[in-house]
Order: structure tokens, then C-alpha cells, then sequence
């Protein structure tokens, strides 16, 4: 035997020698959930460890993760049952609670990457990510209400915005609107490949957003297939997106590999909710180690080619790190 492979796994010092993927905290941007009121901090039962935020305790939720090293954070709103409608109009009203807090977070902390989500279903009566008529989602007319949102996101202070919505032409629709409108520097992170996938589960229940009626299978797409993630990734490069995202991120690493092959625009995973409360699950009955899984599982993602990982995982990752 002249070759022996494990000649390079002999000793740490020789194994991270070799080591290819390296994952640091300030791959990581930290998903938050953010509900209206104040004094509140509020468990989500299908997540453990993660919560539902008021403004006051989520700026000091964000001051202890920047604390850590966490440079990024996208914040979504949980909105009672009575602020929704069927055109979302809530998602614009510049007094809405979600609006006011992403101001009052870049205002404390300016020099946070904040991210945003576009797509009507935290709005919606009907928990859809588009509009409803006679039980069918509208494409074009949803993107008048995509723009608004996204125009009233950007004036909020937002530097990258999130459209999770699968409409097709929604990045070049936005683009146009923050452009016209003087916001050419506001970026768009988009779903570009974002699959009707089972593991949104434990988000939907934190945000009280699951469809009313049928699924989101007319506008995210079949988990499988993988050559429509192609055409997507062209389609959001042409019409002008900053970052293209696959999701959910485990059971979709082949397609991360794909895109990273195939387009030179950094490449983003949503390790989604499902795959978060999948892990904590078993290593509440004692069956994983959490820390260990929770690095190999992001790590994986980094090495299949995703250059940033949105995760749940972002706060423990970083106090793993620093060690506290
Ligand atoms: C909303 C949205 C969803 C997620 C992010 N943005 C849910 C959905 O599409 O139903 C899922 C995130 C997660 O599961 O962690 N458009």
C-alpha cells in the first residue's frame, strides 16, 4: 500500500491542515420573529429555543447576538388574525408594527445587515403568499402588492430584501419600483429555488400563516425536480438579484451544488424550521448530540456551495464558537 489516506487524518493539527470548508459566524444571517406589543417574548412550542419578540426585547435580543459576532438578521412579523385581509394591505400601512420595528432596529443598530420578507402570507386572510381569486393565485396583480411592500420595506431602512413569494417576474418588478424610486443600493436576496417543502411546518405555526384552503404548489416548486432551479437562477440573474437562495437547504443540497456551478452570484441556504426542529427533537429524546450535528448539518451546506446560511441555529453557532 503506498497509499494511505489516513495519513491525513492522523492529528488535528494535520486535519485542519487539510480541512476545505470553513465556517465562520459571519456566513450566518439569524431569522427572528417579531410580534406587535411590548414585554414580549413569547416561546414557539415547535421550535425550542426560539421565540417571539416584541420591538423592546427584540432590540436587546439583538444587541446580545451582535455581542456574539452575528452581523445579520432577517425578521419576520407574526400579525394577529385581525390585521389580515385578502390584499394584504397592512404589509404598506407605514404605522404597521413590522415597519416600525425594522426602523427602529436599523435606527439602534445601524450598522446591522437587516433583512426583510416579501410575500403577502403573514398579511393575508387567506395564507397565501399571493392574491386569491375564486381559489386561484394571480400572478400579475400580486406584484402591485409585492412592490408596494417592498418600497415600504426600503424606506424602512431594509438592506436586503427577502421576496419568499415564488411569483414569476417579482425581482425585475421590484428592482424597477426601488430604482424608480431612489433606492438602487436596497439589495434582493431572492428564493429563487424555493421548493412546496413539508419542513415550513414549525414557521407556519410561529406565525400563525398556514394556507387557509389547498397548498403552494401552483407557485413553489415540485421537490422533484431540479432543472426548473436552472431556469429560475436565469431568470432572477437577468432581472437583477443580488443573491440567489435555495430552500429549505438539507434535503436540497444537490441543488445548492447546481446553482453554485452554474452562476457566479453568491449562493444562499434557508436551513428552514422543519430542519431546525427535526434535530432539536431527537436531541431532546436523547438520540443526537446536538452540537455536533448542528455544525456537520451546516456545514454540509457551506461545502455543497452556499456562501450564506439563514438559520435558527445562528445564536447557538455563535456561542458554540465563542464558547458561552
Ligand atoms: C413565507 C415564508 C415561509 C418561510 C419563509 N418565508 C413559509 C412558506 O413559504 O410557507 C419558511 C421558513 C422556515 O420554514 O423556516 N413566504
Amino acid at each position: 500500500m503506498n497509499i494511505r489516506p489516513r495519513r491525513n487524518r492522523k492529528s488535528q493539527a494535520i486535519r485542519n491542515l487539510v480541512e476545505e470548508t470553513s465556517l465562520s459566524v459571519k456566513d450566518l444571517i439569524f431569522p427572528m420573529f417579531l410580534v406587535q406589543g411590548s414585554g414580549k417574548k413569547i416561546a414557539v412550542d415547535s421550535m425550542p429555543g426560539i421565540y417571539r419578540f416584541s420591538i423592546d426585547t427584540m432590540l436587546r435580543e439583538i444587541e446580545s447576538c451582535m455581542k456574539l459576532g452575528i452581523e445579520a438578521i432577517d425578521v419576520f412579523p407574526a400579525y394577529p388574525e385581525e390585521l389580515k385581509n385578502t390584499t394584504a394591505t397592512e404589509s404598506y400601512n407605514p404605522e404597521t408594527f413590522y415597519l416600525k420595528g425594522l426602523r427602529e432596529i436599523k435606527k439602534e443598530f445601524p450598522e446591522i445587515c437587516l433583512m426583510s420578507d416579501v410575500a403577502m402570507d403573514p398579511y393575508s386572510s387567506d395564507g397565501h403568499d399571493g392574491l386569491v381569486k375564486d381559489g386561484k393565485i394571480l400572478n400579475d396583480e400580486t406584484l402591485e402588492i409585492l412592490g408596494r411592500m417592498s418600497l415600504a420595506q426600503a424606506e424602512a431602512g431594509v438592506d436586503i430584501l427577502g421576496p419568499s413569494d415564488m411569483m414569476d417576474g417579482r425581482v425585475g418588478y421590484i428592482r424597477q419600483i426601488l430604482d424608480e424610486n431612489g433606492f438602487t443600493e436596497t439589495s434582493i436576496m431572492s428564493y429563487t429555488a424555493k421548493y412546496a417543502s413539508a419542513f415550513y411546518g414549525p414557521f407556519r405555526d410561529a406565525l400563525d400563516s398556514a394556507p387557509k384552503f389547498g397548498d403552494k404548489k401552483t407557485y413553489q416548486m415540485n421537490p422533484a425536480n431540479s432543472q426548473e432551479a436552472l431556469i429560475e437562477a436565469e431568470l432572477d440573474t437577468q432581472e437583477g438579484a443580488d443573491f440567489l437562495m435555495v430552500k429549505p437547504a438539507l434535503a436540497y443540497l444537490d441543488i445548492i451544488q447546481l446553482l453554485h456551478t452554474n452562476f457566479p452570484l453568491p449562493i444562499a441556504a434557508y436551513n428552514v424550521s422543519g430542519e431546525y426542529s427535526m434535530l432539536k427533537a431527537s436531541v431532546e429524546r436523547g438520540w443526537l448530540e446536538n452540537d455536533r450535528a448542528m455544525v456537520e448539518m451546516l456545514t454540509s451546506i457551506k461545502r455543497a456551495g452556499a456562501k450564506i446560511i439563514l438559520t435558527y441555529f445562528a445564536k447557538e453557532y455563535a456561542q458554540l464558537v465563542i464558547g458561552k
